[in-house]
């Protein structure tokens, strides 16, 4: 069985009386990019603070390739790369310059033909001999990955890296991002933008209040709803409403225009509706199905749950 490169098994965080992080349990496993999703506050960060060490776990259990960090320390830390905190470069020194500071600090021995890889890994290459303070907010974040990346681990850990991002550098992140996924490198990613997460994780978990809600894949979130509405454009709506009222009782069919109408049912059941319209003379020109964006159903997951646990919405 292949091994997860991360592990967090029951992490826990108590300060004071507060539980900050309260038994969270989740994996990622090679070349996947999983996300952790949650409300300002949720308790993201303290998660991540704990899985690279920069303060102590109050219970829990954090492996990365098998090897866990409490019995071998070093050799796990040394497969993490992480940017928690804003990454401080020298600004008028250029970007190679930087990274080559960096590496002199390093668990690993760092070659210069690795600085290289990485600044090309990060679409720097062109610009890596400028200095820093040329750089555009994109490029510096940029740069923040390349440092993370400079010892070669197999896990890179980004704390809300698209904050302050303007719309194209959010979205040459994430296709850098895919780019490293697929070289097998395992992303675990924050953010508390859910537009975001939906594009650019594999997976991704639900944190509220220090606790995990929600695990799931992007793909089966988006489709695990059984039902979803539909919009049929045909020759007359009216006839066709007419047609399902009488042979599908319990659909909810609404009328849109003399031409469209929608439906909301399960998958299956458009291609029965389909069926049923030819057969009754009615033309259909298009179907199609009205997408539900991760926004609605992560108001649909956290709202099921506060009715649940009956938790508090802010
Ligand atoms: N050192 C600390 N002492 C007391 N409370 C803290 C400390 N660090 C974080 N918190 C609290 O823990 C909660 C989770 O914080 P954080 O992990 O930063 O959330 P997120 O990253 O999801 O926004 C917040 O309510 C925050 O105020
Ligand atoms: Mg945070």
């Amino acid at each position: 069985m292949a091994v997860n490169t991360l592990e967090v098994r029951s992490l826990t965080k108590v300060i004071g009386k507060k539980k900050i992080v309260d038994d969270v349990s989740f994996s990622v496993k090679k070349g996947e990019i999983f996300g952790l999703l949650g409300p300002n506050g949720a308790g993201k960060t303290t998660i991540i603070r704990m899985i690279v060490s920069l303060i102590k776990r109050t219970a829990g259990e954090v492996t990365v390739n098998g090897n866990n960090l409490d019995g071998q320390f070093k050799k796990t830390m040394s497969e993490i790369g992480a940017i928690v905190e804003n990454p401080e470069f020298y600004k008028y020194m250029s970007g190679y310059k930087n990274l080559k500071h960096y590496a002199n600090m390093a668990i690993k021995e760092v070659s210069d033909e690795r600085i290289m890889e990485v600044a090309r890994l990060v679409k720097l290459e062109d610009a890596i001999y400028q200095k820093v303070k040329t750089y555009s907010l994109g490029m510096r974040q940029r740069l923040g990955v390349a440092q993370a990346l400079l010892h070669n681990p197999s896990l890179l850990i980004l704390d809300e890296p698209t904050n302050g991002l303007d719309p194209q550098g959010i979205r040459e992140f994430r296709d850098y991002l895919h780019a490293l996924a697929h070289e097998g490198i395992s992303v675990l990613v924050s953010s508390h933008l859910l537009a975001e997460m939906q594009l650019m994780c594999d997976r991704f978990a639900i944190i509220e209040k220090g606790k995990l809600i929600h695990i799931s894949s992007m793909k089966e979130t988006m489709e695990e709803d059984e039902k979803m509405e539909v919009i049929f454009e045909v020759s007359s709506s009216l006839k066709a409403v007419d047609v399902l009222k009488g042979q599908l009782s319990n659909t909810d069919v609404k009328v849109l225009s003399e031409d469209q109408f929608s439906v909301n049912v399960e998958k299956a059941t458009i291609s029965t509706i389909n069926k049923l319209l030819i057969s009754k003379g009615i033309d259909v020109y298009g179907i199609r199905t009205v997408t539900v964006s991760l926004e609605d159903r992560f108001l649909e997951i956290t709202n099921k749950e506060v009715k649940e646990h009956g938790g508090v919405m802010q």
